[in-house]
């Protein structure tokens, strides 16, 4: 028991990591709605960090934010995210891109330009075109953007991960991946999820990135080549549809201007088929477990009932053992940590010891394009080439 408890203890003195708050990393917050909310009680926590700005497009609204939050002496007069970032008395280090989608790309590159590091929201945009335009300003600016995948810090994510790095499946040859709600389209503070005008994209690019990333970061993003996509939204336009009735929201059925599912069949370098669904609302339980198929062994990952880029359950790797077929269950890792808070504290470690991103722009770059590549192909009707230019 004597031995237990000193091991916890030495368990726990590997764990803390202690942050040199001498120099306070100075932070201002770019859109001040429900996500940010999550954004600033990590920030909070950390010991180097003077929040000292904040922006919203609705009038009063960042100021309430903070105020609510319980944070002072945050200036927050501004009308854009330009006045605030022009505002040179701030001595900005960062911002934080917490927007809806259709404002991803302006405001990083805004931020970028002007010599901010940048912590931009998922998706990384909407359109690949995009996309491209923020990775070059992140050149050009020598500055650090890393896209807010909060599920890659799950330790369960990178056993993932580790799995597919440690060669036990052997040549990777297939995978289908994706995930879904039977009623999960989100209009928890309005439509900004839902209108064509600010979320641009659909269940495509809020939960979609996320599957894509579980599988491609594993396999160390290899280049999309070609996609057939398809994408409806059936439920969203629905008036009907049981939550919009529920909440008294049936007039969100003309609003909504987005794909609530998308499905599509990949081609990467390297051989690899990439088979993908998403849904925000559909009548089934789930579209699939994620499964990676090797050329050594397969890995199945359970899906989640709420499909928010976590894994869902013990992970199973079939394999053979002697030349007996047999398969080994990966238990769940449960940790303490606050995903959030790891997404914040790995970003400033990132720009306090100039390391590389913690989910770097040209990795999510080939998400983005294979969102783009679904949603042109959709358009289209017809397989297209994913084309991806030189940054
Ligand atoms: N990582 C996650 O788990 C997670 C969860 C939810 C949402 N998100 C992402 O966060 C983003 C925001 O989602 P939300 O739910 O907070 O939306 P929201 O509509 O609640 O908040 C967005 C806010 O940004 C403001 N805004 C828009 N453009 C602006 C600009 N140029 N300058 C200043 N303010 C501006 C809007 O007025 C609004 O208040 C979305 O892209 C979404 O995909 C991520």
């Amino acid at each position: 028991m004597a031995l237990d408890k000193s091991l916890d203890a030495f368990k726990d003195v590997q764990k803390t990591k202690v942050v040199d708050a001498s120099k306070k990393l100075r932070i201002g917050f770019i859109g001040c709605g429900w996500i940010a909310g999550s954004h600033i009680r990590s920030f909070m926590k950390q010991p180097d960090v003077e929040i000292v700005a904040g922006c919203d497009l609705i009038p009063g609204k960042a100021e309430a934010f903070f105020k609510a939050h319980g944070v002072q002496g945050v200036k927050t007069d501004y009308a854009s995210h330009k006045e605030m970032i022009d505002d040179k008395s701030l001595e900005l280090d960062a911002v934080t891109i917490c927007t809806y989608n259709r404002q991803h790309a302006g405001p990083a590159i805004y931020a970028l330009n002007n010599g901010l590091n940048v912590l931009l929201e998922k998706p990384f945009t909407v359109t690949l075109d995009e996309a491209v335009e923020v990775c070059r300003a992140e050149k050009e600016s020598g500055k650090l953007l890393s896209i807010g995948f909060q599920p890659r810090m799950d330790a369960n994510m990178k056993m993932i991960k580790k799995i597919v790095d440690s060669g036990a499946l052997g040549q990777i040859y297939y995978i289908q991946t994706g995930g879904g709600r039977r009623r999960g389209i989100p209009f928890p503070f309005g439509t900004t999820f839902i209108e064509a005008d600010t979320a641009g994209i659909g269940a495509l690019g809020d939960i979609g990135c996320y599957s894509l990333d579980m599988v491609l970061n594993a396999i160390g993003y290899p280049k999309p080549l070609t996609v057939s996509g398809y994408k409806s939204a059936f439920f969203g336009k629905n008036p009907n549809y049981s939550e919009y009735v529920r909440s008294g929201h049936s007039d969100y059925a003309e609003k909504f201007g987005v794909d609530d599912f998308a499905a599509a069949f990949i081609r990467l370098e390297g051989g690899v088929i990439l088979d993908f669904r998403i849904a925000w609302a559909m009548n089934l339980d789930t579209p699939g477990d994620t499964i990676i198929m090797g050329t050594k062994g397969s890995l199945r990952i359970p899906s989640t009932e709420c499909w928010n880029g976590t894994v869902g359950g013990p992970m199973i790797l079939y394999h053979e053992v002697c030349g007996e077929q047999t398969k080994t269950e990966i238990p769940i890792i449960h940790t303490a940590e606050n995903l959030f808070d790891l997404k914040i504290r790995t970003f400033l470690d990132a720009i306090k010891e100039g390391g590389e991103a913690p989910v770097p722009s040209s990795q999510i770059l080939y998400n983005q394009a294979i969102i783009d590549g679904i949603a042109k192909s959709a358009e289209a009707g017809r397989e297209v080439e994913i084309v991806i230019p030189e940054i």
